[in-house]
């Protein structure tokens, strides 16, 4: 009898170990993973439509270079960026954005008219007027921006 009492003891100090650490380790937990995943999903949240500018600027197979500017808001202060897209089209229906990004180590690639290549000067990163990779040390195509088209102004997904 006095042994049955003394394995319920144990078994409920165990119990009751186990229940203190699993409070400990999700009050410690929870907020370390909302620290962690918060930002990214406040980001996503904060995806809005941006305004470029009119689609009868794109120049038929060309790409075409916007420049716009947008408010972040962290906390309490509020920043202005601009951002800088290039657009083409080949037939003035279908649109495609484009980072001016560079893929590599993210310095500002510019269109090449003679070449009809996108051309990073930083370590002479080539890409073809798609955002595909040409040569250089380029990891990946020009990253794009979902793009639609309303009353003949273009507007990308982004913020
Ligand atoms: S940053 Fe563009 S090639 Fe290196």
């Amino acid at each position: 009898m006095g042994e049955d009492k003394e394995i319920n003891r144990r078994n409920f100090m165990s119990l009751a170990t186990w229940a203190i650490g699993a409070l400990i380790g999700a009050g410690l937990g929870i907020p370390a993973i909302a620290y962690i995943v918060g930002p990214a999903l406040q980001r996503l949240e904060a995806q809005e439509w941006i305004r470029l500018g009119s689609a009868a600027k794109v120049e038929l197979g060309t790409p075409t270079l916007f420049k716009t500017k947008i408010e972040r808001k962290t906390g309490w202060i509020v920043n202005e960026d601009e951002i800088t897209v290039y657009v083409l089209t080949e037939d003035g229906r279908d649109f495609v954005a484009m980072s001016n990004i560079c893929t590599h180590l993210g310095c500002r690639i510019r269109w090449v008219a003679d070449s009809g290549q996108f051309f990073c000067p930083c370590h002479n990163g080539v890409f073809d007027k798609d955002g595909g990779i040409v040569s250089g040390p380029v990891p990946r195509p020009l990253d794009r921006f979902e793009l639609k088209v309303e009353d003949g102004q273009l507007y990308i997904l982004g913020g």
